[in-house]
């Protein structure tokens, strides 16, 4: 499990609003063990899948849950530093879904690749995700104390979630596999957005990159679900 427990809840609701086709074709983006892409065959037996990472542990991850589940999703290595992913996905898929996994990039790659994502949907087509957000810096303050307030833990909950689960994943690989593998960096690229995940940004940088409409399903204190439509 990552992400915390709201995580399933949030995924469902990705694959939710899907639209109501027999078999979509869908692209499972950053997908580490697959989950999201899983997600979606059980709503729509008969949806083409494909699931893409950079990760080799993780591609191995989904490939040997979805053997197990008998799924024959494609799973393909890319990476979304460069535009070179794309040849593997080709599309023109009628979603795209991702879970936690834009704020590995910066902001300049950011809107680059949402662009990527927009070409590779069909007319039409939706990209979906779930991200953590983060108020505006002027904001920051006073919404962590209204957190702590009204929800006395939840942010170190939320944080320990998600080192848990790095620190498991070191413990299985026997090394810091989370620092020296999953969070390398192109040269001379930065992790993580400048100044903070606000879903404004997110929701600007959709319209940058031309999707038609944009929409902001869920916002609670940690994370955000957005879709918007080619
Ligand atoms: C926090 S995990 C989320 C995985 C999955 N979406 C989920 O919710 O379970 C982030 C994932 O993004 C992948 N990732 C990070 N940078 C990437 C890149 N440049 N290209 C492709 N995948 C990347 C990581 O390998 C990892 O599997």
């Amino acid at each position: 499990m990552q992400g915390g427990t709201d995580r399933e809840r949030l995924i469902r609701q990705l694959v939710a609003i899907l639209p109501n086709e027999r078999s979509p074709r869908v692209l499972d983006l950053c997908c580490g063990p697959g989950d999201v892409g899983r997600a979606v065959r059980a709503r729509f037996p008969e949806a083409q899948v494909d699931h893409v990472d950079r990760d080799e542990f993780f591609l191995a991850l989904c490939r040997a849950v979805n053997q197990r589940e008998g799924l024959t999703h494609r799973v393909v290595r890319g990476d979304l530093w460069t535009s070179a992913w794309r040849a593997e996905c080709p599309g023109p898929y009628d979603a795209a879904l991702l879970a936690n996994a834009l704020h590995w990039f910066n902001d300049r790659r950011l809107l680059e690749i949402l662009g990527e994502v927009r070409e590779s949907l069909a007319p039409g087509g939706m990209f979906a995700f779930l991200e953590p957000a983060s108020p505006i810096a002027d904001l920051a303050a006073p919404h962590a104390a209204w957190l702590a307030a009204e929800l006395p833990g939840a942010s170190d909950q939320f944080n320990r979630d998600w080192a848990d689960f790095w620190q498991r994943l070191d413990e299985a690989m026997g090394y810091e596999y989370y620092e020296n593998v999953v969070a390398g960096l192109p040269p001379g690229e930065e992790f993580g957005a400048e100044d903070g995940l606000h879903v404004t940004k997110f929701v600007d940088l959709l319209r940058e990159a031309g999707f038609r409409e944009v929409d902001i399903l869920a916002r609670d204190a940690f994370s955000v679900v957005i879709a918007a439509l080619r």
